[in-house]
């Protein structure tokens, strides 16, 4: 088998077909548990235990992503294979949630829609949904791709381009996830699977999904040095998680290209799950925000960094100093003190004394200097004193 590979851009791309490797290999995988594609993970207590054996034991994942989901909240889980982390969500989401797995094998498909009945009974309720389609191409639903094709057999040149007509069409017209529909896409250990010359729109559709404000919290296989050529020309590796595996700072790299912004590592396997030619593979659970695109107004609001770094500095470039009140427009401000968000932790909100409503607020000056005087903040004409004349001094509850 011959390789076409560079470890630099544009991705590599690998002579064998990588999808039809993979499809084959999880074919397979439901068909009976394949011990050398499991890497021992711990999820959550509790949310197992009503679940079929099969469905535990058919698991493939490397990390838990879905201890970060919350209850009432629209979560898309990306190869979903035997349904597991589905099962989970739609019990931490609760009767007010949805969760949609998506995968492109019908044999995985056909075991996680197996239970599905079962378990909703258990449940009291049904919130899950399992789709057909490419993780990298979410607005393509392949069943209506199949139905369509039944009637069109593709035979000649022509029937290629009316394909493709009718799958722009169905992108449009009826996507199987629609833009901003989603609270939290997750993922366990699929992404590397995916061929490397579709990783970026892979990260373009995670992002489109998401409403403003959701996340994405995906565990994954990540390796701290490039895999070799040997590597990647080795189907099995492929589908075993490991070729495809992206390296752990581009990783992190490729949500933040997609627009992301609060990208975070959330755990990281300490021993290797693999070690090949050297090479390091371990999992990874990463979460990434989405929404800091928008109007940068001026409310006279600032926040102070707590430490303990110096000073830190955000996806946008705004730079934060240790113990300064730092200028922020309305639009940062609400990401950086957001308790849902990832930042809130390590800041203190300063309000402007004079409420400034949106839509009389002026542009934020970016040019401005980043420090927020306390006179920006009273405004000019406060003038107030308030002192502790008549308090009980040094009382034991007092301050002095
Ligand atoms: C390693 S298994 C992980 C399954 C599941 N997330 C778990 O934790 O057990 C990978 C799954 O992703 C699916 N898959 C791989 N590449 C895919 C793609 N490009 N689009 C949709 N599904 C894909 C496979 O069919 C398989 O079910």
């Amino acid at each position: 088998m011959t390789e076409i590979v560079t470890n630099d851009l544009p991705a590599p791309t690998t002579a064998y077909d990588v999808e039809n490797a993979v499809l084959e290999r999880y074919k397979a995988g439901a068909r009976e548990a394949q011990p050398a594609l499991c890497c021992p993970t711990e999820y959550e207590g509790g949310y197992l235990e009503g679940l079929p054996q099969e469905i535990i034991e058919k698991d493939y994942g490397c990390g838990d992503p879905t201890r970060y989901v919350k209850a009432g909240e629209t979560v898309v889980d990306l190869g979903s294979g035997a349904g597991k982390n589905c099962y989970i969500i739609a019990q931490k989401v609760g009767s007010q949630g949805q969760v949609i797995g998506v995968d492109f094998n019908d044999e995985m498909l056909r075991l996680a829609k197996k239970y599905q009945d079962e378990i909703a009974s258990k449940l009291g309720y049904n919130n899950v949904h399992f789709v057909k389609g490419k993780i990298q191409d979410l607005a393509l639903n392949l069943d209506e791709v199949q139905r369509w094709l039944e009637k069109h057999p593709v035979t000649s040149i022509e029937g290629i381009g009316a394909l493709e007509a009718e799958c722009a069409r169905l992108r449009v017209e009826s996507p199987l996830i629609s833009d901003n529909s989603v609270d939290v896409v997750i993922s366990n250990c699929v992404l590397n699977l995916v061929r490397s010359q579709d990783k970026q729109q892979l990260f373009q559709e995670i992002y489109r999904v998401l409403k403003r404000g959701g996340r994405a919290v995906i565990s994954d296989i990540v390796c701290d040095e490039d895999p070799t050529p040997a590597i990647l020309n080795d189907p099995e590796l492929w589908s075993g998680c490991i070729a495809g595996a992206f390296r752990e700072d581009e990783f992190l790299e490729m949500f933040e290209q997609a627009g992301f912004y609060g990208i975070e590592i959330l755990s990281r396997q300490e021993e290797p799950w693999q070690v090949i030619d050297g090479i390091e593979f371990r999992s990874l659970t990463v979460r990434a925000f989405k929404g800091k695109d928008g109007p940068c107004l001026e409310r006279n609001q600032a926040v102070i960094y707590k430490g303990p770094w110096k000073q830190v500095l955000d996806d946008d470039g705004h730079t934060y100093e240790r113990g300064q009140r730092m200028a922020v427009c309305d639009k940062t401000y609400k990401i950086l003190t957001d308790a849902n968000g990832p930042y809130h932790r390590d800041l203190v909100p300063v309000e402007s004394y004079q409420n400034i409503p949106l839509e009389e607020a002026q542009a934020f000056d970016c040019q401005r200097t980043g420090i927020r005087h306390p006179q920006e903040t009273k405004g000019l004409d406060y003038r107030v004193t308030v002192t502790n004349e008549g308090a009980a001094c040094c009382a034991p509850e007092s301050c002095c």
